[in-house]
């Protein structure tokens, strides 16, 4: 097979780390990827939004499957893009059409969609300008604090959480003010969920389904989950409250009926679906959906699957996945970010890296984030660098292993986390 996917970060990264160990692969390109997938295959440097270029970048290599790592495409319909084009509409596409992608695309499509097919998740409105009143008046019904969600994509920063009613009238007020942007034009109020998150993975081929290993990411900048959120600053996998009864509870009281409610509603659903759950008092409840697998838990996710994920995209293709084989590394796998000093806020780039190989010679593996290579030398260019991985026995060996090799990797202004886990 051949084989395209799309994105240059760390969850792409692990994605390509994972696909190019298939025998199943005969060539493998990854746009744009970084100075790290080049050990795994051919980089091609177009956007992955672009989507001319992705055409012409599948149609001269002869691809099978365009694998795709962002949200960004495939809620501008990339699947549906390459799907109408009758040059391109043999390529398997991993991810959802442009339909099926608004359960990350639009929350309030998301909540709408779970209420219409029971799916548990916190009670909400969504509100407009229009309909501020009815906003502020929900507000007045809730116990603080108090949850505010752009509709729409805002790479992650779509959402406050205030403690006050007062400043919960202020932000709703100035988020349908334009805070976000278009994004928000549309505001969904929540209850606010008190418990512990996990993300689970789901591949489907729209019938049937995997589920991936689950893993905890940790978003906050700071120790004790402190500070501004980022992209992500650490993962771990598996989840030990999400054991056997939790996620049976998973697969009836959520993915089942998600599959199903996808189907019923006629929406192409071909991909990854990514639930960000709360376990509220043993009981899950969906915070978010995504349409495409987590960064950093991709992370830690690639290295627990045991077999050939490629053989697993086959079937998505083939519409058999219930066939295919899903085989859990019983070790723990973690991963910690290393970030530049300032992130999330602003940072240098440009500074040479070193001491990847003492990295690797420990027992980690290390997937680039945010590097690039200037004049040979392989340099920072991003608020997350690298991401720092590997497996234990336990979690606290894992994470041993990783803040040992966290230390020997150099590069000014280095950043990690030294509580990743903390709370599992
Ligand atoms: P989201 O972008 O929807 O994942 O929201 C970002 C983060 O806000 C989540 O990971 C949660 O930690 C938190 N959050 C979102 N919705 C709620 C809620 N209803 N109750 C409590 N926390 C929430
Ligand atoms: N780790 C959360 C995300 O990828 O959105």
């Amino acid at each position: 097979m051949r084989i395209l996917l799309l994105g240059s970060g760390g969850r792409e990264s692990a994605l390509a780390w994972k696909i190019a160990q298939s025998p199943r692969v005969e060539q493998f390109f990854i746009a744009p990827g970084n100075p790290g997938t080049i050990f795994n295959g051919i980089n091609v440097n177009i956007k992955p939004t672009d989507f001319e270029a992705v055409r012409r970048v599948a149609l001269n290599n002869n691809i099978d499957m365009i694998v795709v790592g962002p949200e960004d495409p495939l809620v501008l319909g990339i699947a549906d893009f390459l799907q109408a084009d009758p040059a391109t509409r043999h390529i398997c596409v991993i991810g959802p059409s442009k339909a099926g992608a608004q359960l990350e695309g639009s929350k309030d499509f998301a909540k709408h969609f779970m209420m219409r097919h029971g799916i548990p998740t916190a009670r909400y409105k969504s509100i407009t300008a229009d309909t501020l009143d009815e906003g502020l008046a929900f507000l007045d019904t809730l116990p603080a604090p108090y949850v505010l969600k752009a509709d729409g994509l805002c790479a992650g920063k779509g959402v406050l959480i205030v403690p006050t009613l007062d400043e919960a009238k202020q932000e709703l007020r100035h988020m349908l003010g334009g805070m976000f942007g278009q994004a928000s034009a549309t505001v969904v109020i929540e209850e606010f969920l008190s418990g512990i998150e996990c993300s689970v993975f789901v591949l489907t081929d729209g019938e049937h389904y995997k589920v991936l290993p689950v893993a905890k990411d940790y978003k906050r900048i700071g120790e004790g989950d402190k500070g501004l959120n980022t992209g992500g600053m650490g993962s771990v996998s598996p989840v030990p409250f999400a054991d056997d009864a939790f996620m049976e509870k998973v697969r009836t009281r959520i993915i089942e009926p998600t599959i199903g409610g996808l189907r019923a509603e006629g929406i192409d659903y071909k991909g990854f679906i990514f639930l960000g759950l709360i376990n509220v008092g043993g009981d899950p409840m969906v915070i978010e959906y995504n349409v495409r697998m987590g960064d950093p838990e991709t992370e830690s996710v690639m290295l627990r699957i045991e077999n050939d994920l490629v053989e697993l995209l086959e079937g998505v293709r083939d519409g058999n996945l219930d066939t295919r084989e899903l085989r859990e590394d019983p070790r723990t796998a973690a991963c910690v970010m290393l970030v530049s000093g300032g992130y999330p806020e602003a940072y240098e780039k440009l500074k040479p890296i070193s001491g990847l190989d003492l990295a690797a010679a420990a027992g980690c593996t290390v997937f680039h984030a945010g590097t690039a290579l200037k004049d040979g030398a392989l340099v920072t260019n991003g608020g997350r660098v690298l991401a720092v991985c590997a497996y234990g026995n336990t979690k606290d060996e894992a994470l041993a292993r990783c803040y040992q090799a966290a230390g020997q990797v150099q590069f000014e202004g280095k950043y990690f986390r030294r509580d990743i886990g903390f709370d599992l």
